[in-house]
């Protein structure tokens, strides 16, 4: 069973508009309404890819009720937490004279410490024995980073393997995760590194796993491909080359694929080649659309074996010199 949990689920909202102009009224077309937010995508494209998988998040609101009514349309299995707050709205507008795409993203809804202990217990039922725990997105304003550490010990306390796909201090604090996933970008601004060169990246990631922060780092460089480091080994990954529609969505469908290659015991580089086939397959698609399992089987056939990288000197030195940008565990 793999496991989803959103902090910050949302009603996305996506319409165009003519054209973007200050102080002129912008009629937009009627919205298409979807739930978003980085686990609810990630449990709908790990379902797609024929696994059972549930989501977990807090919903308030009236923009609550029409989530959870979004999602029970979808027939997609959720176990929710009533908060106080409402639910977040998103706004995609294409502005169709130049066809730009502006994403207003809306900070998620904040939760107290109660409604966050009420995740948290709710997690505990329903994580099993050789489970996967995904947590995607960012934390809501407020929430400490601190929650991110509580997770991966309910994860190991259950048995279950704990992912995690997000940005800033909350990666850090995730100490002993099985796989953080942060994009090149997002490696570059927690380690304060700039990353020119694969050797680099690999020595970034590196710093994270000794920092104690996970056991594998899957560094998503787009269409670049990807890099899998461990404590022992590193392994490069190329991208599948395809024509690209849309890039929204391709982390999600990258983590859904690494869970459900877990869920299922593969081996770990076999798990990202998955994860790599559903990332790909999300930006073949129109709009928001998540990967497609047609696709992502069709690819993982093409996506190329792990290529093991030599160990550079570069790449090993000085793992202990992430010390100054770890925050502390109980860091907020
Ligand atoms: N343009 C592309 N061409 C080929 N493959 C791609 C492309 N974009 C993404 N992918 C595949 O999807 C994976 C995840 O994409 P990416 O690195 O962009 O994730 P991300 O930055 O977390 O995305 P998101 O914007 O969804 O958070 C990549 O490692 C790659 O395998
Ligand atoms: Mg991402």
């Amino acid at each position: 069973m793999i496991v989803t949990l959103t902090f910050s689920p949302t009603i996305e909202l996506s319409m165009s508009t003519g054209s973007i102009r200050p102080d002129d009224k912008l009629r937009c077309t009627s919205p298409r309404y979807e739930p978003g937010g980085g686990g609810i995508n990630v449990a709908r494209v790990a379902r797609e890819l024929g696994e059972n998988a549930l989501a977990v998040f807090p919903e308030g609101g009236a923009t609550g009720a029409s989530l959870l009514a979004l999602l029970e349309e979808m027939q997609l299995p959720v176990a929710s937490v009533h908060v106080g707050g409402w639910t977040r709205e998103c706004f995609n507008v294409i502005e169709r004279d130049t066809s730009h795409q502006y994403r207003f993203i809306l900070p998620g809804v904040a939760i107290d410490g109660e409604e966050q202990d009420a995740l948290l217990d709710l997690l505990g039922r329903h994580l099993s024995s050789g489970g996967v725990l995904i947590a995607s997105g960012s934390l809501p304003p407020g929430t400490p980073n601190a929650i991110i550490g509580r997770l991966s010990d309910l994860a190991k306390r259950k048995g279950a393997r704990f992912l995690l796909d997000t940005s800033g201090p909350a990666l850090l604090a995730a100490h002993g995760a099985y796989l953080v996933k942060p994009n090149e970008r997002e490696l570059e601004e927690v380690t304060g590194q700039p990353l020119h060169e694969v050797e680099d990246i690999v020595h970034a990631a590196r710093r994270l796993v000794a920092a104690g922060v996970a056991g594998h780092i899957l560094v998503s460089r787009g269409r670049k491909g990807a890099l899998l480091v461990g404590a022992a080994a590193a392994f490069s990954f190329d991208p599948v080359a395809v024509d690209i529609r849309n890039a929204v969505g391709a982390g999600d469908s990258m983590m859904a694929g690494v869970a459900v290659g877990i869920a299922r015991g593969l081996l770990i580089q076999e798990c990202v080649r998955r994860g790599i086939a559903a990332g790909t397959a999300a930006v073949m698609t129109d709009g928001s659309v998540l990967a497609r399992a047609e696709d992502v089987e069709r690819l993982y056939a093409n996506v190329p074996a792990a290529v093991s990288l030599p160990h550079s000197r570069k790449m090993a030195e000085a793992p202990m010199s992430l010390r100054p940008v770890l925050p502390r565990r109980d860091a907020q």
